[in-house]
């Protein structure tokens, strides 16, 4: 069990390349599978889940090859339809697999996916899309079984825009006879991505990044190569790294499009960024004002997935902020770690009260999951002393080597393999 040392206090400055997006990277991966043959993708960062989801593919007998964030796969000859359950449970992505391999092979195999413990993250609407294709699956004995001998489209409507719902039914759907619409699609810049691949091999699809898709089946589909788009999610954190530490940083390899919620949000609270095409420069600034309310949402709203590192900005801004998680009911484990550190956040069901403090103080403490983890990095970027993140595997799952790229700012974070600290209970 890894773990992160900080010595807080100072300002970040330089220039950071953002590396590809997680979340458009492992569905991306998973539709490997659609059309046998080699495809290479480029900009696909090292990270745990991206460990995990080449080695479910290597179990169905895909050969995968990962060097310098250049992903090669050979899809060739599929080998299995079971996904290992010890994989599965791993991470949520493993369920993009669905899709896929109904389209190509007709059956599938699998166990309930694992993922953040952010709250119960049903799968409801993934079943509810593919039965809609014509899917059969059967949960037994701790399996899903799924089977379908030839999809066939249809009109679909999701009860709630899930990314990836809507990604495991583009996937299916691109092999189906016919037409799928899908209403009240997801709109995350990741499903934009994912069609644009899709339709590199030859699918059919339209509607993308609006709540109404549209596939047109067909069995024409080919190998290709692709670039990931930059992680919006690791742009926001490393903006949030700058401002919080009073530094000026310079992030190359961005998308400011996909950011227009988070960066109203920073702007209201004073940070100066400028943006010029694939470039955002954050200006430092002395202190910051809290921020009124803000609310998680379905993209172009407010991410979920920046709320804790918002949260832990937010703790040591001039005021008092109130933020809304509305996406998932269990994403504020973090609140008493940042707690922990000095800060003063009281919660009320999914609403957090945060009012600013002058200064955090470094101690230890736990990262229990991906962005709560990313928020204590934050935290203890800024606070004085020395703060230790434990669970730093959580934080692997979605960051590139973190403290190497923060290591390039000038800040002073280590990993420590085997705490030692650890070992004793302190
Ligand atoms: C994706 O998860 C992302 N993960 C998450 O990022 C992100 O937080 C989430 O979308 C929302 O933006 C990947 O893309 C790999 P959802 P996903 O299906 O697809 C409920 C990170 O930190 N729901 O949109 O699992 C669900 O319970 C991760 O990078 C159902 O009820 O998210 C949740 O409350 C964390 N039934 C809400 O919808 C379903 O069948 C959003 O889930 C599916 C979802």
């Amino acid at each position: 069990m890894d773990t992160f040392s900080i010595r807080g206090g100072t300002p970040l400055y330089g220039e950071l390349h953002i590396q590809g997006a997680k979340n458009a990277a492992l569905p991306i991966l998973a539709a490997t599978v659609l059309a046998g043959g080699s495809y290479t993708l480029y900009d696909v960062p090292h990270l745990l889940d991206i460990e995990v989801m080449l080695k479910i593919l290597t179990s169905l007998g895909v050969q995968c090859e990962h060097k310098n964030s250049t992903v090669h796969v050979d899809t060739s000859n599929l080998t299995s339809c079971y996904v290992p359950h010890d994989l599965m449970g791993q991470m949520r992505s493993s369920i993009f697999l669905m899709g896929p391999m109904l389209a190509r092979c007709g059956e599938i195999i699998l166990s309930r996916p694992g993922g953040c413990a952010i709250g119960e993250r049903r799968i409801n609407l993934h079943y509810k899309g593919l039965e809609a294709l014509g899917a059969t699956i059967i949960e037994e004995e701790g399996y899903i079984r799924c089977q379908a001998a030839q999809l066939k489209g249809n009109s679909i409507f999701l009860d709630y825009p899930s990314v990836g719902a809507t990604e495991n039914i583009m996937m299916a759907a691109v092999r189906a006879e016919g037409e799928t619409i899908i209403y009240n699609a997801a709109r995350e810049p990741e499903i934009i991505d994912l069609q644009n691949f899709l339709n590199q091999l030859g699918a059919r699809i339209r509607g993308a990044g609006t709540d109404t898709i549209v596939i047109s089946g067909t069995q024409h589909l080919y190998p290709a190569e692709y670039r990931i788009i930059p992680d919006r999610i690791v742009t926001g954190t490393m903006i949030l790294a700058s401002a919080i530490t009073k530094g000026e940083v310079t992030l190359t390899n961005v998308e400011p499009k996909h950011l227009i919620s988070l960066l109203d949000l920073t702007s209201q609270s004073g940070v100066e960024i400028e943006s010029t095409h694939d470039i955002m420069k954050v200006k430092t600034k002395r202190n910051y004002r809290a921020i009124d309310r803000i609310v998680t949402a379905p993209y172009p709203g407010f991410p979920t997935d920046m709320q804790a590192q918002m949260m832990a900005f937010l703790s040591l801004a001039e005021g008092c902020s109130i933020m809304k998680e509305t996406v998932f009911e269990g994403r504020f484990r973090h609140v008493t770690e940042l707690n922990r550190l000095g800060a003063d956040i009281q919660i009320d069901l999914n609403t957090a009260f945060i009012r600013g403090v002058s200064k955090l103080s470094g101690t230890t403490v736990e990262a229990t999951d991906l962005r709560a983890g990313a928020a204590l990095i934050l935290a203890g970027l800024a606070a004085e002393g020395e703060t230790r993140v434990t669970g730093a595997h959580h934080i692997d799952r979605g960051y590139d080597a973190i403290e190497h790229q923060l290591a390039s700012l000038g800040a002073r974070i280590t990993r420590l393999t085997n705490d030692p600290l650890l070992s004793t209970g302190i």
